[in-house]
């Protein structure tokens, strides 16, 4: 069975090149390995074909309009509609109507001193953010349908697009990090222990991906500025090593604190939804969505920006509530529930997490609905 990059739906089952274990049942997939070997030579062959009929050279290959230098960081694919491209991506759901308007604001309360110190941390890195950038969040005044659009942005009532993008931009920046830490230090920790990794890797490299293209998304939005860019080497810089060493040390907390970050990230994305909605951000109602996000979420040709803010809070519903479930694991024996599948956006986006004994029915769960697949030889 070949790993689907893509999925039409959170709910479909997924198969990683890989053995998840529960007590004694083992499941593994090898046609994924084959599946990854042919896309591989397919690659190859296709590079091979495109130099050769090009006839570059390598010291050709370094100029102006070579197909190896790319202008535009961001449009790595074609901008012709209606074809989709993308699988150069790793995992990622792809939402229905429905899904994404099932997300809530939901949060865990912390029952250990680690949790609660995350939450704090978190809490306060919000609070220096938002005074920072300017972000108030504060309830409209009871005169509000009396001040113009532009009085309640300068009151700080409401952020416009440049305001908003700014956040999304640092934010998003940070996001992608713990991810990757995260998959670095368990690929290092399976070379040097010379032991399976229990499907944690992908997970959390999808999640860095993810955040990435949330990234990436938003700078087709807006140009930033060299200040803007230095802001985000010094916190990068502080950031990875803070997490790096909390990762090694105390990984269940890194997953708690991340879990936090990412309540707060479905808080702020809610909230710009419904200033969306409530025509606060009239530049963005009917706004079309830049090229990226229609092929990376599979959205209509002419889906708006507010559909992307949708998918957006969606994908940060998911890292809510798999990282909080990861933290409540045993971050060296557990199989991670959702190297299989994941649930659909109404468990994502209304429950905080999975419970130790519900992630272990949910592996049971997995491991007897490929076994059914197996035995009849359909997909889930
Ligand atoms: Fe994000
Ligand atoms: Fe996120």
């Amino acid at each position: 069975m070949i790993r689907p990059q893509i999925l039409s739906s959170t709910t479909a089952l997924r198969v990683v090149p890989m053995a998840c274990t529960m007590g004694s049942r083992t499941f593994a997939t090898t046609a994924a390995f084959r599946a990854a070997a042919n896309i591989q030579q397919r690659t190859t062959a296709q590079h091979a074909a495109a130099a050769s009929s090009s006839g570059q050279t390598r010291s050709e290959s370094s100029a102006a309009g070579s197909p190896l230098t790319k202008q535009d960081a961001v449009s790595t694919v074609p901008q012709q509609p209606p074809t989709f491209t993308g699988d150069w991506l790793l995992f990622h759901p792809v939402y229905k109507a429905d899904e994404v308007k099932a997300v809530e604001v939901v949060h865990q309360v912390p029952t250990k001193l680690s949790d609660r110190v995350a939450y704090r941390l978190v809490k306060l890195c919000r609070w220096g953010f938002d005074v920072v950038s300017g972000y108030k969040a504060k309830p409209l005044p009871a005169d509000a349908h009396k001040m113009t659009l532009q009085k309640l942005r300068e009151d700080g009532y409401v952020l416009g697009p440049d305001a908003w993008l700014n956040r999304f931009l640092f934010l998003e920046s940070i996001a992608g990090v713990p991810g990757m830490v995260a998959a670095t230090l368990r690929h290092l920790q399976s070379l040097r222990l010379m032991r399976r990794d229990n499907g944690w890797i992908h997970t959390c490299l999808e999640e860095a991906e993810n955040e990435r293209m949330h990234l990436m998304t938003f700078m087709t939005l807006r140009k930033h500025s060299i200040f803007f860019r230095a802001l985000i080497l010094g916190a990068q810089g502080v950031f990875y090593n803070m997490f790096f060493l909390t990762y090694l040390f105390m990984p269940a907390a890194a997953h708690r604190f991340v879990g936090y970050l990412e309540e707060e990230a479905v808080r702020t994305y809610s909230h710009c939804i419904q200033d969306i909605e409530n025509n606060l951000v009239p530049e963005w109602r009917t706004a079309p969505a830049p090229q990226i996000a229609i092929d990376y979420w599979r959205l209509s040709q002419d889906a708006s920006i507010l559909d992307v803010v949708y998918a957006v809070r969606a994908d940060e519903s998911t890292h809510r509530f798999v990282n909080h479930s990861l933290a409540n694991l045993n971050q060296k024996t557990d199989v991670n529930p959702f190297a299989i599948r994941e649930p659909d956006m109404h468990t994502k986006g209304h429950k905080i997490s999975f419970n130790r004994d519900e992630a272990a029915t949910y592996v049971e769960e997995s491991r007897q609905l490929l076994e059914r697949q197996s035995k009849t030889g359909t997909e889930a």
